[in-house]
């Protein structure tokens, strides 16, 4: 099927669907269908329209049909035939207007305004996830210009030459078993933790991996830490299950235990990011890694640490994570690959206690959670071909040179109206905001000016909200880029009174 054979994927004016006792005759219908799409834009000069052959199997009528509308369409001039080649639009019909692709096939004004990275509910963005194009400053992305590709299409293309008839079918529910085992092995490699290939379940993202763990280990009604200030989506996706979250504060160590113990200390679980705290990035000091894992032991709690940014420190080594402390089985680890490679493959993991393996996988086969088949192959031979862990060793470098780049442009620029925190790692910058502007305000005229930005107040619960903008420097290429942002993001800055 395609847009002007399925009614429902038809542009704005929805074409009712084929009638032999409508007022027109069939070919008629069919006929006014291409035209439509052709003068809606949504066919180009040039597309090739399929087949009568094909078409009429896929409408369910006769190939006459079909053939007398492709004829009346050619005499009229928007289609032409080419023989062997097929049936295209006319390529001479430069005035009609082209339509993208993407708006026709939901041209809602709100769809348009997250498009140009903007909200239509708050001013300052609210709490947006991503906007749909890549913007400036953008937080969350690695450095999109230096993802393998050439590699990549090497072994995607490897991948589906060799594909046989099974490798079509649905794959397992917890992931491919060579994917299972390269990550085993660098988890055990790289992050000091040791786990069998069945111990981790291959996902769709953090909040698919946290959808996995809460169905398998939590019911509606449970109360789970979570930190404050801390990362959204986490909290939403909680809330949205039914659990009832308790904003545990952070400090300079990162969450504060005892605040925990003493505002629920049953709860059933908690999230953390201890390697980097997101959004502060300190990390969580080893007597509060020892003080969490001690409650979750004594009172059979769940920990799920989300390690989505753990490679990339820049001062010193990358921490070890907090499962691999981790005795007693109650830590269920995150990973991701959307920071160490790239968001649009959507995929991530998670590590579970081998006393759960059993649960987890009767969970993830009822779920059918999980990630395609394809990508899958190609991420586990990147893995296996040593190409991953080159990759990170080389964003690491580059992270730090675009970091060091990024806070000298911005420290030169923005001061004394904001003070830059360098952090000993992550991929983001923290602006603190000097004098009397709040940061959503600030937020909200860097998006309207085309800069993307989030507002640290806006990841606090309990805390009282400082004011600080979290603006992302992985994609900054150049001193002259970061100058330029500094620059545009100091012409944003409200004038001082
Ligand atoms: C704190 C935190 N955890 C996890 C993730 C990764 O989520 P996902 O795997 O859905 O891309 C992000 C992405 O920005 C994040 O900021």
């Amino acid at each position: 099927m395609n847009r002007l054979t399925d009614p429902a994927m038809s542009p704005a004016s929805p074409l009712p669907p084929l009638s032999g006792d409508a007022t027109q005759p069939l070919y008629r219908q069919v006929y006014e269908r291409f035209r439509l799409g052709i003068v809606q834009g949504l066919l180009a000069p040039g597309d090739r329209i399929p087949s009568a052959r094909a078409l009429a199997q896929e409408l369910g009528v006769a190939r006459g049909t079909v053939e007398l509308a492709y004829s009346l369409l050619n005499a009229e001039g928007y289609v032409q035939s080419r023989g062997q080649a097929g049936t295209v639009v006319a390529p001479g019909l430069h005035s009609l207007q082209r339509v993208p692709k993407a708006a026709a096939a939901a041209p809602s004004p709100a769809r348009i305004e997250t498009a140009r990275g903007h909200d239509v509910k708050a001013q300052d963005g609210g709490w947006v996830l991503q906007p749909e194009s890549v913007l400036p400053l953008q937080m969350g992305l690695p450095a999109l210009d230096a993802f393998p590709r050439k590699i990549w299409a090497r072994l995607g293309a490897r991948h589906l030459r060799a594909t046989q008839i099974p490798g079509l079918g649905y794959p397992p529910p917890g992931g491919l078993p060579a994917l299972r085992q390269a990550i085993a092995a660098y988890l055990q490699m790289a992050r000091g933790i040791q786990c069998l290939p069945s111990q981790v379940f291959v996902t769709s993202g953090l909040r698919s991996s946290l959808l996995l763990a809460t169905q398998a280990l939590l019911v509606p009604g449970q109360r789970v830490w979570t930190e404050d200030p801390g990362y959204p989506p986490t909290r939403q996706l909680l809330t949205h299950l039914g659990l009832h979250c308790v904003p545990v504060p952070v400090d300079g160590e990162g969450l504060m235990v005892h605040r925990g113990l003493a505002l629920d200390e049953h709860a059933k679980a908690a999230v953390v990011t201890p390697a980097h705290q997101s959004p502060l990035s300190m990390s969580l000091s080893l007597p509060r890694r020892q003080a969490l894992l001690e409650w979750a032991s004594r009172r059979e709690a769940w920990i799920v640490e989300d390690d989505y940014d753990g490679e990339y420190r820049y001062a010193s080594r990358p921490l070890p994570a907090l499962k691999s402390l981790d005795r007693d089985g109650r830590v269920l680890y995150a990973g991701t690959f959307s920071k160490v490679l790239i968001p649009a493959l959507r995929m991530a993991y998670l590590v579970v206690p081998e006393t759960q393996v059993p649960r987890f996988e009767q969970v993830a086969q009822v779920c059918g959670s999980g990630a395609p088949t394809l990508t899958q192959e190609i991420v586990a031979s990147f893995m296996a071909e040593g190409h991953f862990v080159r990759h990170i060793q080389r964003m690491r470098r580059l992270y730090a040179d675009r970091r060091e780049t990024a806070v000298a442009a911005f420290s030169g620029i923005l001061s004394p109206h904001m003070r830059i925190e360098p952090q000993p790692g992550g991929m983001h910058l923290i602006l603190r905001m000097a004098g009397h502007h709040t940061d959503r305000s600030l937020v909200a005229r860097m998006r309207a000016g085309g800069l993307y930005a989030q507002a640290l107040s806006r990841w606090s619960i309990d805390t009282p909200p400082e004011s600080a903008v979290l603006v992302s420097f992985t994609n900054i290429a150049t001193a002259e880029q970061a100058e330029a942002h500094a620059r545009h993001i100091l012409a944003l800055l409200p004038q001082q009174p």
